[in-house]
């Protein structure tokens, strides 16, 4: 076995996203990709253009207290193109996951573009476990604001963290 911190960036493999939260689907791909790569590096799109729940910095602190023991699975966020981040980190593979035909044409689509951009750099799609096909962030958020259950969704921080953001906003709803 080689020494982590020895390895280069050929040994790494991003998986970015919005992550705005991150989902049990997603953990599932990351640990996923760490069986076929030495080091996952999770890239958190910041995007001042994209409303999210939750600001980058945040998202990033929620996955980094969740790999807090795998340091083989680092954590950034990152700004600007995908092909331009995974240049300057020397990372040539980026995995995706698919959970259904309907992600398909749009992944196809980024997976072309960033070919287009980069030309070393790789798209390999993954697919999550059946039981999290259905799933995703936006649908989580819908279900939490509605008072259903998302304990076998999402990691136990991000249900708290959920729980913290409605109670800030309807304090400052009410206030
Ligand atoms: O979790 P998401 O929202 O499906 O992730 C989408 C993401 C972050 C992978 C994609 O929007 C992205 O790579 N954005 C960075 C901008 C970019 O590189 N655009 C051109 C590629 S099509």
């Amino acid at each position: 076995m080689k020494d982590p911190a020895a390895l280069s960036g050929e040994d790494r493999a991003v998986y970015p996203g919005s992550f705005d939260p991150i989902t049990n689907g997603h953990v599932d791909i990351i640990l996923r990709g760490a069986k076929l790569f030495p080091r996952v590096l999770i890239a958190v799109l910041e995007n001042p253009k994209k409303a999210t729940l939750f600001a980058s910095t945040e998202r990033v602190a929620i996955i980094r207290e969740i790999f807090k023991d795998q340091p083989h699975i680092e954590v950034e966020a990152f700004h600007g193109l995908l092909a331009d981040f995974a240049r300057v980190h020397g990372v040539h593979a980026v995995i995706r996951g698919l959970r259904a035909i309907s992600d398909f044409e749009y992944e196809f689509q980024m997976a072309l573009m960033n070919q287009q951009l980069n030309p070393d750099l790789e798209t390999l799609f993954m697919m999550p476990s059946a039981r999290y096909t259905f799933l995703s962030s936006s649908l989580v958020k819908e279900v939490f604001a509605l008072g259903g259950s998302i304990r076998e969704l999402v990691p136990a921080i991000v249900e708290e963290k959920l729980r913290e953001k409605y109670a800030e906003e309807s304090k400052s709803l009410s206030s």
